[in-house]
């Protein structure tokens, strides 16, 4: 069996089955529920969409389910609606206005409950705001903020007049925002003066002020900038704006912008095999649905839940589960703003002891980083009020699972291993916690919906245990619309489809027709699907997606660079690490300080999660006879060991290469 190597002893060949306790409560309790669902949103999607999406508000229903144009899908077509109405005012028409939205707790220890009906004001006050400033309908806003209630407010605040927001995660640094500003054509940016990490302020403002500077973005007319730091901070009159002085007088109730169900909801930026970043376009109503189903089956909410996820809402999963897909449930999280560590290793169990969390979701590299700190800092906090346990971003070691079930989950909880991706805006492959038995280490079966297989090169699906790449074979709702472009959704526009040709390329080309995910995996005898990881050159540290090509160009900016290559290589903490190889231009010299410059130079342009692990110098990177770096051979290098000691100059490399005959094409 395939999966064996990668299973540990322990944990080979158990089968964790769901608890009758669970099952009896949950939404989805048994497997025979299960099948029926998903055959019958295969055999009848009109049906089985239907009745999902008649749970939602909508100004005008959908008559038409969805189009598919491959490489293009619609959902929902001709409906409309506002997801802030489906978010918010909803709940609070229905009673619910009191209910925490959010226990916030920010990183020095301030904290703040938020209720439903005050984050709906505090949305309306910002949309007026954002409106005076002549923010509207389909123009791009750059949020670029810390984990703190106003970001969501912003994201809500953008969608509550369809405006098109674009969250930059915090860690990246101004060549980064500086890409996406100008990929997006933005015409304001929202950010803080700064954000807490590890007791000391990152100065977000500053980052946003490098990235603007000589005028290399044009198209930004303001910048908000929230105080949550008090530190310092340039300000440049004419361009910066203070949230508290956009907000001051403005009503708390504010319109919503009906919009069509294809309107682009936000633009999110991942990483690919160019250097270019791409913008994965999602839509209104299909996102919606999509998040809100997967969101409430899936971590099987409640009313009375407490749902905390602890990824940073700079990535999808806390587009759909911090935000949308969870708060158009109706249903309590918690949000935590700063360094798990911080100030010292019980930081996250004391606030799932605080605020009885229910439910946890998190990624493989933070539970690595929870086994390594100790089994006596969970064991100091009262878990007993988690029910269930989630994990994304990357396979998870069967070890580390066994590890998270017993020593977080009390051998009592559940594990939802879900496999998805930005692109496809929700969960794909899942346990559901009631009526799947999950095996540590697989992320199971397939949601509604989602008609998964695993093939070879040409395009045949292949047998059991056997490995193959992943495919889905139709559309769902939460499928990507497009790669962002000028022009977007102009008829006639040139970038009406945004970027088709890469958008071909990268996901329908291969093999023809079907939604190649990039990922290798197999698939066990019982139909569950094991995930092995990337086949393509992106990287993955600590569940964050790198593109190689776009560390490679930020090194070859450096003077000293003449030319780079980056690859990963196995790291027992962040999954992957990145390793850089690096030849120098004529007048430089190897050495601890250009190697210390290097790292800071990834650093300060993409950000500082980037920094290479290992970074080595060499008289001339290996390549094949058609001038394709051979990256295998790379990552063997940095694998073995075979070469290590960080300073080394690998002068021999390409004559290892030559030795071994190696010519990969
Ligand atoms: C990987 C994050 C194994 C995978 C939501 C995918 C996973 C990439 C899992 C997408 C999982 C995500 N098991 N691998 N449960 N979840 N991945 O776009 O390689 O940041 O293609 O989306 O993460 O990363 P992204």
């Amino acid at each position: 069996m395939a999966s064996d190597d990668r299973n540990g002893e322990q944990a080979a060949g158990r089968v964790f089955e769901p608890s009758p306790e669970f099952s009896a409560a949950a939404h989805i309790g048994s497997m025979e529920q299960y099948r029926g669902l998903h055959q019958r949103s295969l055999e009848d999607p009109e049906g089985f969409w239907r009745e999902v999406s008649d749970e939602f508000e909508w100004s005008r229903p959908w008559t038409v389910l969805n189009e598919w144009n491959e490489p293009f899908t619609k959902w929902f077509v001709d409906g409309e609606l506002n997801i802030t109405v489906n978010c918010l005012d909803r709940h609070i028409d229905a009673g619910y206005g009191d209910r925490i939205a959010y226990h916030w707790e920010g990183e020095p220890g301030d904290t703040r409950p938020i209720t439903y009906a005050e984050l709906l004001a505090e949305v309306c006050a910002f949309a007026n705001g954002l409106r005076e400033l002549g923010l509207e309908k389909g123009d791009r806003v750059i949020l670029y903020m810390p984990m703190i209630p106003e970001l969501p407010v912003a994201m809500l605040a953008c969608a509550r007049l369809g405006i098109v927001h674009s969250v930059i995660f915090g860690g990246f640094s101004a060549d980064a925002i500086r890409d996406r500003v100008n990929d997006a054509g933005a015409r304001a940016v929202i950010c803080t003066d700064g954000s807490w990490r590890r007791g000391k302020v990152i100065p977000l403002k500053e980052n946003v002020d490098n990235a603007l500077a000589d005028n290399a973005c044009p198209t930004v007319e303001e910048v908000i900038v929230f105080q949550r730091c008090e530190d310092e901070i340039n300000f440049e009159d004419g361009r910066d704006i203070w949230w508290h002085d956009l907000v001051a007088g403005k009503p708390e109730t504010c319109d919503p912008v009906m919009v069509p169900a294809e309107h682009p909801l936000y633009v999110l930026y991942t990483s690919g095999t160019t250097g270019k970043p791409k913008g994965v376009v999602h839509a209104t109503g299909g996102y919606m649905v999509y998040t809100a189903l997967t969101s409430k089956w899936i971590f099987d909410l409640k009313d009375d839940d407490v749902y905390w996820c602890t990824a940073d809402i700079g990535w999808v999963t806390g587009h759909s589960y911090i935000v949308y897909g969870i708060l158009a449930n109706g249903v309590t999280s918690v949000m935590y703003e700063g360094a798990p560590d911080f100030p010292d290793f019980g930081r996250l169990w004391e606030i799932v002891d605080r605020y009885d969390v229910t439910v946890f979701y998190t990624a493989p590299t933070a539970v690595r980083a929870f086994i390594k700190w100790g089994d006596e800092w969970p064991a100091k906090h009262d878990l007993s009020s988690l029910r269930l346990l989630g994990s994304v971003g990357e396979p998870i070691n069967p070890e580390v699972w066994l590890w998270y079930h017993r020593v977080i989950g009390g051998e009592r909880c559940p594990i939802v291993d879900t496999w998805w991706q930005t692109e496809t805006g929700g969960i794909m492959i899942t346990p559901f916690p009631g009526a799947i038995a999950t095996k540590p280490g697989s992320a199971t079966l397939p949601f509604p919906g989602i008609e998964p297989d695993v093939v070879d090169e040409q395009g045949n699906s292949v047998g059991a245990n056997e490995r193959g790449l992943l495919i889905v074979r139709r559309p769902w709702p939460g499928m990507i619309r497009g790669i962002y472009q000028e022009g977007w959704g102009q008829p006639g526009h040139p970038g009406e489809f945004g970027e088709r040709d890469r958008f071909v390329s990268t996901y329908f080309e291969k093999i023809a027709g079907v939604y190649l995910a990039g990922d290798a995996v197999t698939r066990d005898e019982d139909g569950y699907y094991w995930i092995i990881g990337r086949i393509d050159d992106v990287l993955n540290v600590s569940g964050h997606r790198l593109g190689t090509a776009e560390l490679e160009s930020s090194l070859v900016e450096h003077p000293a660079v003449a030319e780079a290559a980056v690859i990963g290589f196995p790291d027992d903490l962040t999954g992957e690490a990145v390793a850089a190889f690096v030849t120098l231009r004529g007048g430089f010299a190897a050495g601890d300080d250009l190697q210390l410059e290097l790292r800071n130079h990834i650093g300060n342009q993409i950000g500082r999660f980037a920094r290479p692990k290992m970074l080595r110098f060499t008289s001339a990177l290996p390549k094949t006879r058609s001038g394709k770096i051979m990256r295998r051979l790379l990552k063997e290098i940095a694998t073995s060991g075979e070469v290590t000691g960080d300073t080394t100059t690998l002068e021999d490399i390409g004559a290892i290469a030559a030795l071994r005959g190696d010519d990969e094409e």
